[in-house]
């Protein structure tokens, strides 16, 4: 399949962008705590630059010192800041790609804690829920003040040779707060009818196209729809993207959501739909003639095509997709479609570490944040590596030993590559990852990885093999409790169900509510298999998920009538249902089938056996620890890396 519109150039104000493909912007926590760039910074951007995206949008630089949301978002509010972005600019600006410079001020959407200590500030005394300090109301100076520095950090950044500056009026930050009615209560010029609410932005507006001029492009990013209550809907968006057009804005980025509602506007997990906002950025498009970006949940660069091709913007936001592959683009017009790394929409790297403000991550993509330790170019001497297992972290170890120039095996026990990666596919909403095990098998033969199916390691086997290195990636083994009655003939595992290994009907319960036993709750609910019931021994489901996942998840299992029993004990699987203690009080749940998923714990017996060989052997992934999906990728790219 070509592509019609997707690497044709487009025009913003006076910038040529060489192709449609936009990385929206995303905190990645890589600079210092002033906001200066790092090297891990500038190799960061460069990498989706090499890889052949049209536009970067920058994380959002923040206006002043204790202007941002996070402790290590970027900032060039100071002179002296400039020359350490610059470098970043002119490493992007190598490949031809071009670089706006998102510039924000946080709002009540920050802390005291990641902001210096300073308290935090808003059009109205209000708290969001992301971060429950309570924000002081801005005074008419202080407002007037933060207006400048919008404009000294504009002009710091055309002084750094960025090409356009993106002004972040959305997602509920300091801006996107005076223009909604969500949380703007003032009752001087700045609040009230959209004229007042709207003067916050124009005068930033203002004073940004005075520090660049006339002819430097000014993009505004804001949320279409907020997706809250008494937030801004999509038919004041559109009397919004006039008015910006008027002023002179130059494009529309459209996002959608705010923070604190976990909304999935913003950021959506595997649970929403591919491209599940894209009419909102249609709606706008047909109100306003300069060109608007559309993005949420989009991965593939057809459907980017498709929806060039519809109408429904004229650039398309590939956020996340730029984290899992960088060399997206290039793949995609090179025709290699088979070797583009999925975003799996896990939510469980990159956004997970904004949080932890840690420099981003990425589950599917182990080089990303670390671009400027790894190189594939001085290849060492070619050993002999036996990569045992075919799971996540095996996969990765035996791809990145193989690309290092090694002469690289791989022996899987089953029939089947993708370890807990095959099941995790089934439940509703995670059809991605199916995208990524194929990837990640298709990676294994162009990196001429000699794959057997069907291979028992015996610790003699390894041995007979005579391996340079080992790496034992033999993953995690479901928990079976010691519980009476765990041998019952309707007592299964969760994979057994995941894989459609056995099909239960009639009342079901779910032993245990992490995220496996959730989920597996959800595909059989989905199948619509009976009466479902998750039980739970502590007092939430899905502990360390993130949250726009368990409330995509809380929401699936309401709708399907699913019954949730938290801090329930499972004491007995019986004859005609399990016993649990809730409360000190021991009942009977009735039942005819028992889903069992209470964790794994690592498949390690060879690790034991071949001790003799000493540092010849590297053990990762679950075979370890039984982490996440990210953990287990992350260790098995570093031993095969350093194999
Ligand atoms: C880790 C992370 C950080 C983000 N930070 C920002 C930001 O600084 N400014 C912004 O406008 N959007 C931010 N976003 C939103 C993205 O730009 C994008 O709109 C969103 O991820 C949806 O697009 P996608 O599905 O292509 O990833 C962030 C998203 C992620 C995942
Ligand atoms: S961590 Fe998950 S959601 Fe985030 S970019 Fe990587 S694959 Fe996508």
């Amino acid at each position: 399949m070509s592509y019609k519109h997707l690497f044709t150039p487009v025009k913003v104000g006076n910038c040529e962008i060489p192709n449609r493909i936009a990385v929206t912007a995303m905190v990645c926590s890589m600079c210092t705590e002033e906001g200066d760039a790092t090297e891990r910074y500038v190799k960061y951007h460069e990498a989706k630059a090499r890889g052949g995206y049209g536009l970067i949008i920058t994380e959002d630089y923040r206006v002043s010192a204790h202007a941002g949301g996070y402790k290590y978002v970027a900032g060039i509010y100071k002179e002296s800041q400039i020359e350490g972005h610059r470098k970043m600019v002119e490493a992007v600006h190598k490949y031809g790609t071009k670089i706006f410079c998102q510039i924000y001020h946080a709002g009540r959407q920050s802390s005291a804690s990641v902001n210096g200590g300073v308290p935090i500030v808003a059009p109205s005394p209000t708290s969001s829920p992301w971060n429950r300090d309570l924000a002081r109301e801005l005074t008419v100076p202080e407002i007037q003040q933060i207006v400048r520095d919008f404009g000294n950090t504009a002009a710091n950044a055309k002084k750094a040779g960025f090409d356009g500056i993106e002004i972040h009026a959305g997602n509920g930050y300091l801006i996107a707060g005076f223009m909604s009615f969500h949380s703007n209560k003032r009752t001087d010029e700045y609040g009230g009818c959209f004229a007042n609410r709207m003067r916050f932005f124009d005068e930033v507006y203002h004073a940004v196209r005075e520090a660049v001029g006339p002819d430097f492009p000014i993009m505004v990013r804001f949320s279409a729809d907020e997706h809250t209550l008494s937030g801004r809907t999509l038919e004041e968006s559109k009397m919004v993207a006039r008015h910006m057009e008027e002023l002179g804005v130059d494009a529309i980025n459209c996002s959608n959501g705010i923070y604190g509602t976990y909304n999935p506007g913003q950021v959506a997990p595997s649970y929403q739909p591919h491209a599940w906002t894209i009419q909102n950025a249609k709606a706008i498009k047909e109100v306003v003639s300069i060109p608007v970006l559309g993005c949420n949940s989009i991965d593939d660069p057809h459907m980017a095509d498709s929806i060039l091709d519809q109408g429904y913007c004229d650039l398309v936001g590939m956020a996340r997709c730029s984290l899992a592959d960088p060399d997206m683009p290039n793949k995609a017009k090179a025709g290699e479609d088979a070797r583009i790394r999925p975003c799996i929409r896990c939510m469980q790297g990159c956004v997970t570490s904004t949080y932890l403000q840690i420099p981003m991550r990425c589950c599917v993509n182990p080089e990303m944040n670390r671009e400027y330790l790894y190189t594939f170019e001085d290849e060492p001497a070619s050993k002999k590596v036996l990569v045992v297992g075919g799971g996540v972290a095996g996969m990765q170890a035996a791809i990145a030993a193989a690309r290092r120039g090694h002469d690289v095996t791989l022996w899987e026990k089953s029939d089947a590559l993708g370890g807990q990666f095959i099941a995790a596919a089934y439940p509703p909403g995670k059809g991605d990852y199916v995208t990524y095990t194929c990837y990640m098998i298709n990676e294994l033969k162009v990196q001429k990885v000699k794959v057997e199916m069907n291979k028992d390691a015996t610790a003699d086997a390894v041995r007979a093999f005579g391996a340079d290195k080992v790496i034992l990636a033999t993953g995690g083994l479901p928990n079976r409790p010691r519980v009476p009655g765990i041998d019952r003939d309707n007592v299964y595992f969760a994979e057994d169900i995941l894989r459609g290994r056995v099909l239960p009907e009639g009342r079901i319960l779910v032993a245990g509510g992490g995220e496996v036993g959730v989920e597996t709750a959800m595909h059989l609910a989905d199948a619509e298999r009976g009466e479902i019931t998750v039980v739970e021994m502590t007092n939430a489901i899905c502990a360390g998920a993130d949250g726009t996942r368990v409330v995509a998840m809380k929401k699936f299992l309401n709708e399907r009538e699913v019954r949730l029993m938290l801090n329930t004990k499972v004491l007995e699987f019986c004859a005609n249902g399990v016993l649990v203690e809730q409360r000190g009080r021991t009942r009977l749940i009735p039942c005819d089938h028992v889903v069992v998923s209470m964790g794994y714990h690592p498949n390690d017996a060879l690790v034991e056996e071949l001790k003799d060989l000493g540092d010849k052997v590297a053990v990762v992934g679950d075979a370890v620890k039984c982490a996440n999906a990210m953990e287990a990728g992350v260790s098995g790219f570093e031993a095969g890396y350093n194999a």
